[in-house]
């Protein structure tokens, strides 16, 4: 009888289908309110699986690999909310999420240091010519000191043009000023407090390519980014200049960024996210001026943990009949 009594209300708590297996503390979270199924396989989840997963459950927790288009939200017009673990949300439509009566959520905040310090490594690397002086070093190449081996650049006094400065984009302008570099950016909106407390200088996007040294990107995806760097604002940028992208892969047109470095137009280049990813455009590998990383300028502990545990708590406010702290499409709650 006893048994029974638990099952039915077992049976009664909500269902929680995680895409992928996650780090961080945010399953434990949900496990101790809702019934939790984390898909198992080792990769992203096919179609099929992710159709399954969510017609189980009420809510679903979905990574940035997870494609949640109009076809999937109207299928699960049931889901109380899509809780992505990103701060981008490119993967999902919006407006049909929107017409189904869909909450989004994303991730933001809890990854900011995590993606300003990588690009900022990946700035490093580049000036410092970090993987290339590694990789010459492993292959036996250092035979004796040399005055004139691997010249890299500084960074005091040069000019960091930062195209995107929310929340991502203004930590970068604050690192980048600690450098003692000068620093322009643009935006869709003017930041007066980064003018204020870095200097920054608000500019048009041609105006920032001309004058900087180095260009980092952190701007979210939307149809208006998309190829924001392409073959035409690529020759705006100047023959000793760096481009890093920690942004999303389609912001730039990858293949003529690898012409402009082929032809070596611009200096070099860092890259974290890849317009087809998991895939650099052929040839981009080979290029000892790129630095390469596979999207993980927010896999830091820190950042991973608070991200799982955010997604943890937009699913527990949604699933409890509240507005959940991140919710992304605001009309909802209008
Ligand atoms: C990672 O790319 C994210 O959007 O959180
Ligand atoms: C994301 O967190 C951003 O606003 O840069």
């Amino acid at each position: 009888m006893r048994l029974r009594r638990t099952q039915k209300v077992g049976q009664m708590k909500q269902k929680v289908f995680v895409t992928r297996n996650i780090p961080g503390h945010g399953i434990e979270l949900l496990k101790k309110h809702f019934v939790v199924k984390v898909a198992p396989q080792n990769g992203p989840i096919t179609r099929p699986n992710l159709l399954k997963g969510a017609k189980w459950a009420d809510a679903v927790l979905s990574l940035l690999t997870d494609k949640i288009d109009a076809d999937f939200l109207s299928q699960n017009k049931h889901l109380k909310i899509v809780a992505n673990y990103a701060v981008g949300y490119d993967n999902i439509d919006l407006k049909s999420a929107t017409l189904c009566h869909i909450p989004i959520t994303n991730t933001p905040g809890v990854l900011t240091e995590s993606v300003a310090e990588h690009a900022v490594a990946l700035m490093m690397a580049l000036g410092k010519r970090v993987v290339e002086a590694d990789s010459f070093l492993r292959a036996g190449k250092y035979k004796a000191w040399n005055p004139s081996l691997l010249l890299g650049t500084e960074f005091d006094g040069k000019t960091c043009g930062v195209i995107g400065t929310g929340r991502i984009g203004a930590l970068f302008v604050k690192f980048a000023k600690a450098l003692n570099m000068h620093i322009v950016y643009t935006d869709v909106n003017r930041v007066p407090e980064l003018e204020k407390e870095y200097g920054a200088k608000f500019t048009t996007l041609d105006s920032l390519l001309k004058q900087s040294d180095f260009v980092s990107v952190h701007v979210p995806l939307l149809p208006s980014t998309r190829h924001l760097i392409n073959a035409k604002t690529l020759k705006l940028m100047k023959k000793t200049a760096f481009l890093i992208n920690t942004s999303r892969g389609p912001v730039v047109d990858e293949k003529a960024l690898y012409q402009a470095l082929k032809r070596k137009q611009i200096a070099g280049a860092g890259l974290d996210v890849f317009e087809f990813e998991p895939k650099p455009v052929a040839g981009l590998t080979k290029l000892s001026t790129v630095v390469l990383t596979p999207h993980i300028a927010s896999a830091t502990v820190e950042a991973r943990n608070e991200m799982s545990i955010l997604a943890a708590q937009n699913i527990i406010a949604a699933l409890n009949g509240k507005t959940p702290p991140s919710l992304v499409n605001k009309d909802l709650v209008k």
